[in-house]
């Protein structure tokens, strides 16, 4: 079968009750690929257990091999059958589970779930993720096995954070989609690893290094320290890319761009804002739905490019920019 040309699959489009989430765990059961809604973003979810299952994820994403999969489980004592927790884990999972955190941990060696290898990437580690959006929680706890998640895009484009960019992603491609309108959080999860004591940010996210510190009272090495050796391909230079190229830190755009404004948008100018009042968490949740439909803005008004405002670091900020940041990047 050529990895250019994929069959298409008859996607079925499940409403977020009581019926359409039974269903989508029935399909998950059976080794099936569905996107669902969680706080962050959208998720790709397979039976963690299945490598069958596991290798459609990657399939359908166009994603490479070397980039491991997010394990999601209903609950703590769930994540504890495949990975080991240490003290610090344990506070964190306290206070941020269920909730937007990645803990990247050991794997649990006596472990009595087994996740498929080919999510893990051969590594000794384990990324897990406990959801608190009642649609991911309400099919976590109607799956037999903890659920491996991407973001429901393919693989270095924007992420999804409403049910009709998932269909532009995603349709012909898996076999459901359940559509729980748009995710309040719209940034994926801060990921967190945990290493002799020590955490360090491999993603930032809505949960800040600060508050993280905060819980387990030592302060944890940031990114920059770990940037030379890439464990989560999150960190690569170039991802989350819109077609159209990206002009960070502008507060005059040119004639021929959109500008993507934080703050109210200026008069006569074209574009969108990411909140009228300067709200880093409503800019947070606006940021893939607006670069998403700029990017189909641009090619209709034909615009070269989009500008984007300066976006304080703080709280939310900081992931804001990480991410902008890649979606810049020429690769
Ligand atoms: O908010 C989120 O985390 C969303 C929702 C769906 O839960 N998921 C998500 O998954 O963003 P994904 O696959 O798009 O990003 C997961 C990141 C990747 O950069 C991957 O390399 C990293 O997590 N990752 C997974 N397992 C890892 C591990 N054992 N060590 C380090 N990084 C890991
Ligand atoms: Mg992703």
């Amino acid at each position: 079968m050529s990895s250019k040309k994929e069959p298409h699959i008859s996607t079925e489009i499940l409403p977020s009750s009581k019926e359409g989430l039974f269903r989508a765990a029935q399909i998950l059961n059976n080794g099936g690929l569905v996107a669902f809604p969680t706080e962050t973003v959208y998720g790709l979810g397979a039976d963690a257990t299945n490598s069958g299952a596991i290798e459609r994820i990657y399939k359908a994403k166009g994603r490479p091999h070397n980039n491991p999969l997010i394990i999601h489980a209903y609950d703590t004592n769930v994540a504890k059958h495949f990975a080991k927790m240490d003290k610090q884990a344990a506070i964190l999972a306290k206070s941020f589970w269920p909730g937007p955190l990645t803990l990247v941990l050991k794997q649990n060696t006596k472990v009595s779930i087994r996740i498929s290898d080919r999510a893990l990437s051969r590594l000794q580690t384990v990324a897990i993720r406990i959801p608190i959006h009642p649609v991911a929680r309400r099919i976590l706890s109607l799956c037999n096995n903890p659920i491996a998640a991407p973001s429901a895009n393919i693989s270095g484009k924007l992420s999804t954070t409403r049910f009709e960019d998932v269909l532009g992603n995603m349709f012909g491609k898996i076999d459901a989609i359940v559509d729980g309108g748009p995710c309040p959080i719209g940034l994926e999860s801060t990921i967190a690893k945990i290493e002799d004591g020590i955490f360090s940010i491999l993603r930032p996210g809505t949960i800040t290094e600060e508050e993280i510190a905060s819980k387990i009272g030592k302060k944890g090495h940031t990114r920059k320290i770990l940037e030379k050796k890439i464990t989560s391909p999150g960190q690569l230079k170039s991802h989350y890319r819109p077609e159209t190229p990206i002009r960070l830190n502008i507060t005059d755009p040119r004639d021929d761009e959109l500008l993507l404004a934080f703050g109210p948008l200026p008069n006569g100018i074209k574009g969108l804002t990411l909140s009228e009042i300067s709200d880093p968490d409503e800019a947070a949740m606006n940021l893939y739905s607006a670069l998403a439909d700029l990017d189909n803005l641009a090619k209709v008004t034909k615009s070269t490019s989009i500008a984007i405002h300066p976006i304080p670091r703080q709280g939310a900020g900081i992931a804001i920019n990480d991410r902008l940041q890649r979606a810049a990047h020429k690769s």
